[in-house]
């Protein structure tokens, strides 16, 4: 009767002591305090001073210490443990392994000195889901009374949990790992792919010698437009992308024609009319990571009025991104020296956008154009794209000119 008292009494203190360790195990600290804590329920649970935690490291082949209890600090430090793979056989076989098992087996008597600091008597070996994830080293009890078969019972079910908290800890850990490496090539992927598009936007301006850094001044522009409209930014990527390339075809026509000074004749006009389409070829056999690119390219010199080419589309066939590169890509001409006449003052350019608003450009977005120029000079804006381009614009001018437009 008093031993049926006794043993319920066990029972009832291992199933709360296992309940505790369920709470330590699934509780949301890290992994170093979480094992701290049920290795102290564990100690606890037994009346065990020292016990010592170690993770197994597939990769090195060592077993490493991760949390220890007990062992006084003057006592030797413990270095990672090399494991053979006849050892883990070993341990899957016999579980848990008493200080007999322990005597007769070579991995043990190779590390002696590390388990007698620890005064092993019984070593747990982890395993989750068929791997081996490390071990509990537990010393010898306080009264040095031996594990009993129903405590060795209880030490299984305690090892089945460690060890899948260990694992899943190591599957999250591998998983992060993982994806920290993903996000560092896809950052080098994209820096390599900028570099390149840079590169070609650099190749483009440099073919043409009057529209040295049209390209970027295109691009900057469209940006600045694309934001005051609130595109997403992975739009606002595409749209920077499409200007920077949007007259890479130009890389094939002929240099003599691209830099002649005079009035370009009608086959030459229609030689370097052909840039859209080539741009689009060239680029719509490239996967970019952005959408239209390859259309918006295409159609940079379609007007509203459908006069525009190489398609000659209406209005409403027009996206936004391409009213929006129609319109940078001329205001920019108007601003800038071409091989037939001088460049236009950025009023008279301004006034001329006003004019064609609604025949050549948007209406919305010739609109936008202006309040993004107005909140720039305005000082409004971080970081300015379209001002810095532009010379002898000011405030006063400016407000002069936006009152003959609907801004
Ligand atoms: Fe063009």
């Amino acid at each position: 009767m008093l031993n049926k008292k006794l043993d319920l009494k066990r029972l009832l203190f291992s199933m709360s002591s296992l309940v505790d360790l369920g709470q330590e195990a699934t509780s949301s600290k890290d992994l170093s305090a979480k094992m701290k804590a049920a290795l102290y329920v564990i100690t606890g649970m037994f009346s065990v001073p020292t016990a010592a935690l170690f993770v197994y490291n597939p990769q090195r082949k060592i077993l490493r210490l991760f949390v220890e209890k007990g062992r006084r600090a003057r006592e030797r430090r413990v270095k990672g443990i090399p494991l053979l793979p006849e050892h883990i056989k070993r341990f899957r076989m016999n579980d848990p392994h008493t200080f007999r098992d322990m005597a007769e087996s070579a991995f043990f008597v190779r590390n002696k000195e590390v388990f007698s600091d620890l005064q092993t008597t019984i070593f747990l070996p982890l395993f989750a889901k068929g791997d081996f994830v490390g071990a509990i080293a537990l010393g010898r009890k306080l009264g040095r009374a031996p594990f009993r078969q129903g405590e060795k019972d209880v030490l299984r079910v305690i090892a089945h949990q460690m060890a899948i908290t260990l694992h899943n800890a190591r599957l999250f850990l591998e998983v992060a790992k993982k994806a920290a490496e993903n996000k560092k090539l896809y950052s080098s992927m994209q820096q390599i792919y900028q570099d390149t598009i840079q590169a070609f936007a650099t190749a483009i301006d440099a073919k043409d010698e009057y529209t040295k850094d049209h390209s970027y001044r295109v691009a900057s522009y469209a940006v600045a437009i694309a934001r005051e409209l609130g595109w997403k930014k992975k739009d606002v990527e595409g749209i920077y992308i499409a200007g920077l390339l949007h007259d890479i075809g130009k890389i094939i026509i002929d240099v003599k024609v691209i830099n002649k000074g005079a009035t370009l004749s009608t086959p030459e006009l229609t030689e370097i009319r052909k840039h859209p389409q080539i741009s689009y070829d060239i680029l719509s056999k490239i996967r970019f990571p952005w959408k239209n690119i390859e259309n918006f390219v295409r159609h940079h010199h379609e007007r509203l009025d459908g006069k525009g080419y190489p398609d000659s589309l209406k209005e409403a066939e027009l996206s936004d991104g391409v009213k929006i590169l129609a319109l940078v890509d001329a205001f920019d001409a108007m601003t800038s020296d071409r091989p037939y006449r001088d460049k236009l003052p950025v009023s008279e350019a301004l006034k001329e956008v006003t004019r064609c608003k609604g025949t050549q450009f948007d209406t919305k977005i010739t609109n936008t154009f202006f309040n993004v120029l107005r909140k720039e000079l305005n000082g409004e804006v971080k970081e300015p794209h379209i001002l810095p381009h532009l010379h002898n614009l000011d405030m006063h001018k400016f407000k002069a000119l936006s009152s003959n437009s609907d801004t």
